[in-house]
C-alpha cells in the first residue's frame, strides 16, 4: 500500500519523507489554510506548494475551490500549468459533486473530472462518500478516487449514538461488540456466504442503524473502500484508491488488509504507527542489559 501525507504542512511532509516511507500527498483548501496559519508568513504561499511539490517525488493532489464545471477546469488547467513543471507531480482534485442546495447541478465535478482526463492532467475525485460516486468519476476517467472514510465512520458513530442514546465521539472506536459485529458482516461478505440484503435487513437493530444513508447498505467507511475495489476489480478500471479522511491506526491496518492502491494518512497518526508500549518496555530492558564489553565491541 502506498502511503501519501494528508497535509500542507512541510515540516510534516519533509519528516515524513526522510523516513523513506512517502509516496505521496494530498491537500485541500483547509489543508493549505491551517498549513499558512501555522507557519506564519514565512514564504509566499506559491513557494510554500512548489516546496511541498519538490520535496515528494510522487503525486501531490492540489484541489479546485470552483463548484461550475467550466471554472473548475479554468483553475485546474491553472494549477497545472502554474506548477506541474517544478516536478511533473500535480493532480488536481475535483469533488464528486459540488452540489450544496437542492437546485444545484449534481453533475458539475463528473463533468470537469471527463474534460480534464480527456485532456491529460491526472484527477483525484475527492470527497467520495459512496461506491457509486466513485464508480462515477472512473467511468469519467479519474486516476484517482478518494473515499472519505473516516467521516462515513463520523456519521455512522453519530447514527449509532442517536440511536442508543449515547455520543462516540470523532476518532473513537466503536463499541466493541458493535465493532464485532460490523467485522463478522464484512467478513461474511467478503467471503461472498451472504448477500447485501441479507446483511442489511437481518436484525432490527442493525436495519434501524443501517438503514440511514442513500447508500445504506455500506456498513463502515473501510467497507466503503472494499465495495469500491471490489467494483474497479469487476471491471478493470485503472483508476486508483485513495483511502481518505483516516482518523486512527485501525483504519490504517483495515485498509492494508482489504488491500487498499493508497491510504492518505495525516502526520499524527503516521507517527502512532510506529508506537507500542511493549517496544518502549523491551527497548528500556535490551538498553538496561546492555555490558561494557558489548559496549566496547559497538564503539568500535
Ligand atoms: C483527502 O484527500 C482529504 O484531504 C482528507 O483526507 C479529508 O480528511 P478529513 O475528513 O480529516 O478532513
Amino acid at each position: 500500500m502506498d502511503i501519501f501525507v494528508d497535509t500542507a504542512d512541510l515540516d510534516e511532509i519533509k519528516e515524513a519523507e526522510s523516513w523513506g516511507i512517502l509516496d505521496g500527498v494530498t491537500t485541500n483548501p483547509s489543508l493549505i489554510k491551517q498549513a499558512v496559519e501555522n507557519s506564519q508568513g514565512e514564504m509566499s504561499l506559491e513557494d510554500h506548494i512548489k516546496e511541498i511539490l519538490s520535496t515528494v517525488d510522487g503525486p501531490v493532489s492540489l484541489e479546485v475551490a470552483s463548484t461550475d464545471h467550466r471554472e473548475m477546469v479554468r483553475e485546474a488547467e491553472t494549477l497545472y500549468e502554474k506548477f506541474n513543471s517544478v516536478n511533473d507531480n500535480v493532480v488536481v482534485k475535483i469533488p464528486v459533486n459540488t452540489s450544496m442546495d437542492a437546485e444545484d447541478d449534481d453533475f458539475e465535478g463528473i463533468k470537469a473530472i471527463r474534460t480534464l482526463s480527456e485532456s491529460g492532467i491526472p484527477v483525484n475525485c475527492t470527497l467520495v462518500m459512496k461506491p457509486n460516486q466513485a464508480l462515477l468519476a472512473a467511468k469519467a476517467g479519474a486516476a484517482y478516487v478518494s473515499p472519505f472514510l473516516g467521516r462515513i465512520d463520523d456519521y455512522i458513530r453519530k447514527e449509532i449514538g442517536l440511536e442508543r442514546g449515547e455520543d462516540y465521539p470523532k476518532g473513537t472506536y466503536y463499541p466493541q461488540e458493535l465493532a464485532e459485529y460490523i467485522r463478522s458482516q464484512n467478513m461474511q461478505r467478503k467471503i461472498g456466504e451472504l448477500g447485501m440484503d441479507d446483511i442489511i435487513y437481518q436484525d432490527q437493530e442493525t436495519m434501524k442503524i443501517f438503514d440511514w444513508g442513500n447508500d445504506a447498505g455500506v456498513l463502515s467507511g473501510v467497507d466503503m473502500v472494499w465495495s469500491i475495489d471490489q467494483i474497479f476489480e469487476n471491471y478493470d478500471f485503472d483508476t486508483e484508491i485513495i483511502a481518505a479522511s483516516i482518523r486512527t491506526e485501525r483504519q490504517v491496518r483495515q485498509c492494508a488488509e482489504i488491500g487498499a492502491d493508497i491510504a492518505t494518512i495525516p502526520f499524527s497518526v503516521i507517527e502512532k504507527m510506529t508506537v507500542h508500549y511493549k517496544t518502549s518496555e523491551g527497548m528500556k530492558s535490551f538498553c538496561d542489559d546492555v555490558i561494557p564489553e558489548y559496549e566496547d565491541i559497538l564503539e568500535g
